[in-house]
């Protein structure tokens, strides 16, 4: 730990804009400062910073804290890390900090106690005599001595005492070895005893590389009744709901692929490493908790959940999926063949088997549709409204606006449900803005910022062509009727473009469009950069008319067994797949993420 008081005289000495603005341009705007949410994918910005409080806030995803907290979400570093970085930039010395975090940290012994306990697992699975039967079994698994070398994995021998009597000799506390949960009491004798017994050993790091706990999983055939992984309790350094197995190790690959796979367990961490996969991390026998994905986010936004395709996994896999969602993360699932684990599939078949199953990641939501559609819910009203409630959670806790929407026309498209009726009945339970923990940056029309976001290019080029017909002519010469996606802002446009000065939804409009027609005109939202936003609606609106002709290819791709067809759908979706990139490469960058995680197998630079 830095002394709270170097702390604050980093904290002074910072300024909060100029360190942000190293990540974001911000724009001065009164006495605050905005810019484009780096935190999440955003077309206004509404990401504001303020340098009187020393802090920002995004209105968009939520985000804020103080330049520290800024450092840290950012560039994925802990707050020692992150002192030291805006130390670094304000010319403030805390060299110092390191020997004063040793010394100040009341949970040394309890890292040092590890740090002896993972030392001496290791040498007992290096001891060629005792370690012999582990290194077997570890080999039988496919996991080399590098491996397990790079994993630090070690072997606790079928001994009461061996553990303890190592500790004792080196003069360790049995109280703290109690404490970290390596060792026992005997109720009868009252004597302490090995807690891992006849284990490999998984030593779990916190990001700091410091060694929190263990997973110890049992040697094949030892003890029927006994449990598969024993594991480190609740201690004053470990929580198991607040750690990632392997976080430690995979985060830079996770941050180089922009991509996190979550597995299972321990030994899919460790074998998937092994067959060259980095960017792994398990949840440690829990479900994952919002603390373990928002430990994620620091490093990607693109999650592929690789549970077991049974029920349980199933169930597991949605409610991580939900999770993360709420994280800001976009989360897509890997459906493996039934009974197999990432571990059995790279063993049986290498890493090409698990790649061409990680191209089929589907996002979350969709792989939700896909069950509820093989169960036959979309076949009756009834069964189709009871689908449209197993759909809102989902769409509910995606807190990426732009996912939202694409999440909104999903459902609305596959189940009929107009997007209206949706919006309405998200927004009836919609948690909102209001509780983050710092207090509201004020600005003019908070409220209306959130929603603008998710109001999507058609509504945003409607409003523009509402604020005069200049707009509405230029607008008539980029864009057709048929580019609306949504068919009440169609006949709204074509009435604009009838009648460019029209104020009111004319009699002969349909109720649908002359009610979204009076959202639009009573929409309160000032537009500063009018051209700007004329244009960026225009080219969203160009991009997802060529996003929908590509999905309606793939669609035909997918359903074709005549070849040539194949060749000339394949050319006929590079073609527009090639414009789209030159209009919107963001929407590209979307879709693999939420449907073709294509970037895995040749890291990005
Ligand atoms: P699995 O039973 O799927 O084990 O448990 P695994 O990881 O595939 O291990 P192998 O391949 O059989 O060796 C998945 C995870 O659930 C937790 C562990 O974290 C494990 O990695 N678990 C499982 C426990 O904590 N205790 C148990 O008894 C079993
Ligand atoms: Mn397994």
């Amino acid at each position: 730990m830095i002394p709270d008081d170097q702390v604050a005289q980093v904290r002074a000495a910072a300024d909060i804009v100029d360190v942000i603005n190293e990540f974001v341009p911000l724009k001065k705007s009164g006495r605050e400062y905005k810019a484009n949410c780096p935190f999440h994918e955003e077309r206004t910005p509404s990401f504001y910073v303020v340098p009187d409080k020393g802090f920002y806030k995004c209105f968009g995803c939520g985000k804020s804290g103080d330049v520290f907290g800024f450092v840290m979400e950012r560039q994925g570093l802990d707050f020692v890390e992150a002192v030291k970085h805006v130390a670094g930039r304000a010319g403030i010395e805390v060299h110092e900090t390191k020997r004063a975090r040793e010394e100040d940290d009341p949970n040394r012994p309890l890292y040092e106690i590890n740090g002896f306990a993972k030392e001496w697992f290791r040498g007992q699975l290096v001891d060629p005599a005792v370690g012999a039967v582990a290194r077997a079994y570890l080999e039988g698994r496919g996991i080399s001595a590098e491996v397990a070398e790079r994993f630090g994995l070690g072997f606790a021998p079928d001994e009461w005492r061996g553990l303890r009597d190592a500790a004792a000799t080196h003069g360790l506390d049995e109280g703290l070895m109690n404490e970290v949960g390596l060792l026992g009491v005997s109720d009868r004798s009252k004597e302490p005893y090995d807690r891992f017994r006849s284990r490999i050993i998984f030593p779990i790091e916190g990001l700091s590389g410091k060694v929190i706990a263990f997973g110890g999983r049992i040697l094949e055939g030892d003890g029927k009744d006994a449990p598969k992984y024993y594991n480190s309790p609740e201690t004053p350094i470990y929580h198991k709901g607040h750690n990632l197995y392997g976080l430690s190790w995979a985060r830079h690959a996770i941050r180089r692929e922009e991509t996190a796979l979550v597995v299972e367990g321990y030994m899919d961490v460790v074998s998937l490493a092994a067959n060259g996969f980095e960017n792994v991390v398990a949840p440690l026998g829990t479900a994952l908790t919002p603390e373990q994905a928002k430990l994620l986010g620091r490093y990607t936004t693109r999650v592929l959940l690789l549970f077991d395709s049974d029920a349980a996994g199933l169930k597991a896999t949605f409610r991580a999926g939900d999770t993360l969602l709420e994280a800001g993360l976009h989360p897509a699932v890997v459906t493996l063949p039934p009974g197999e684990d990432p571990d059995t599939l790279v063993r049986s078949g290498g890493a090409a088997a698990l790649n061409s199953y990680l191209d089929q990641a589907v996002d979350v939501l969709d792989r939700k549709l896909q069950i509820l559609e093989e169960k036959d819910h979309f076949s009756s009203i009834e069964r189709t409204r009871a689908a449209v409630d197993r759909l809102l959670p989902t769409i509910r806790a995606a807190l990426d606006p732009a996912l939202r929407d694409i999440y909104v026309a999903k459902v609305a498209d596959r189940t009929g449900v107009r997007r209206e009726t949706l919006e309405a009945e998200l927004e009836r339970s919609r948690p909102g803005l209001a509780h983050t923990r710092v207090e509201p940056v004020s600005r003019p029309r908070p409220q209306v910022t959130a929603r603008f976001l998710r109001a999507g290019a058609e509504h945003q080029l409607l409003l523009m062509m509402t604020k005069g017909p200049e707009w509405v002519e230029r607008a008539g010469e980029l864009i057709a009727p048929q580019d609306f996606d949504d068919p009440s802002h169609r006949t709204i446009f074509q009435a604009l473009l009838e009648a460019p000065e029209l104020r009111a939804a004319p009699l002969s409009m349909d109720s649908v469009a002359s009610d979204r027609f009076e959202e639009i005109l009573s929409d309160p939202i000032e537009v500063a950069h009018g051209s700007d936003v004329f244009m960026k609606s225009v080219n969203r609106i160009r991009a997802l008319v060529l996003d929908r002709r590509i999905k309606d290819i793939q669609r035909r791709l997918e359903a074709t067994q005549n070849e040539d067809d194949k060749l000339a759908l394949v050319s006929e979706k590079a073609g527009l797949t090639h414009e789209l990139r030159a209009l919107d490469p963001t929407i590209l960058d979307k879709r693999s993420s939420t449907q073709i995680p294509n970037n895995l197998r040749e890291p990005r630079r």
